[in-house]
């Protein structure tokens, strides 16, 4: 069976939310069997040569579920979808995160979500078996997302706003660095990700970072998407996000 697939998917369900973020619910008979938590799918909007990468937020049965921003004119045509109608979606793509840990003793785990980071967090927290923690920060309250679907899996959940319009007022790492846990997966803006893998490390915690990057093909075909990775010996190589990623090890990751 091949690991991904292109499905024409009918939009089953459609929610805005806040300004400019939409929740997608797509019916993928074909691919979601094959999905994991912390993959991404390749999406074509209508009219463009090329695909637009978005995490995997939910997967169900025969469901896919896509949390996306508007940015430029991909993600606006997206958005400009209705219920009923189809999305062309390549994937599951890129290698998920590890969640099973049968010779270590991972009983509580962190998820920390940055802005539009926080969607894939999700589908890692459902398939998570143990306690669960969720740390998500956004720039203000109006842009906070997925709160209650977070609180919905069982997760303690913070929120942290940059502007303390809601929850915490400061980053991530002020909660995270208040609890204890496992293990740690996150998803965010790069600067966020190299203070919770240094919070990790310095704890001797194992992390997982998904990073973004620009992609085109979306399967290593390319190099559209390299990014400095490092060697347990200390020297530097080149990974693709798509293929050997999203998800790295936080320790392999060379953070600018
Ligand atoms: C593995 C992966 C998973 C992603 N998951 C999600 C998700 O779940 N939800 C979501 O909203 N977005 C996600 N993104 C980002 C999303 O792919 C981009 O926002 C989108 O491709 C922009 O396309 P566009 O045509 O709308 O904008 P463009 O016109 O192509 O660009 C508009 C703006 O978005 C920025 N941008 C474009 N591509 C990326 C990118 N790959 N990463 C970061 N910034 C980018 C550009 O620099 C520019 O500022 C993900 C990206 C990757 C690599
Ligand atoms: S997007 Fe083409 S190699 Fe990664």
């Amino acid at each position: 069976m091949k690991p991904y697939d292109v499905e024409a998917c009918k939009i089953l369900r459609r929610t805005v939310l806040g300004a400019d973020c939409f929740d997608v619910m797509v019916l993928a008979p074909k691919l979601a069997p094959l999905a994991r938590p912390g993959q991404f799918a390749n999406i074509l909007p209508r009219g463009k040569t090329l695909r637009r990468p978005i995490s995997i937020c939910g997967i169900g049965k025969d469901t896919l579920r896509f949390v996306f921003q508007v940015r430029g004119e991909g993600t606006k045509e997206l958005a400009a979808l209705s219920v009923g109608d189809t999305m062309d979606v390549f994937g599951p793509l890129g290698n998920g995160f590890p969640l099973d840990f049968p010779n270590l003793k991972i009983r509580r785990a962190a998820f920390v979500g940055g802005g539009i980071g926080t969607p894939p967090m999700l589908a890692a927290a459902a398939a998570f078996p143990g306690e669960k923690l969720a740390v998500l920060g956004f720039r203000t309250k109006a842009a906070v997302l997925l709160e209650e679907d977070f609180r919905a899996l069982g997760c303690k959940v913070a929120v942290t706003t940059d502007d303390g319009s809601y929850g915490v007022h400061g980053l991530v790492t002020v909660p995270l660095s208040e609890e204890s846990f496992d293990v740690c997966y996150a998803c965010g803006p790069a600067p966020m990700l190299k203070a919770v893998a240094a919070l990790c490390a310095q704890r001797k915690i194992p992390c997982y970072v998904s990073l973004e990057q620009r992609m085109a093909c979306g399967v290593g075909a390319c190099l559209g998407c390299a990014t400095p990775l490092r060697w347990p010996d200390g020297t530097v190589h080149y990974g693709h996000v798509c293929k050997d990623g999203p998800v790295f090890s936080a320790a392999d990751v060379v953070f600018s």
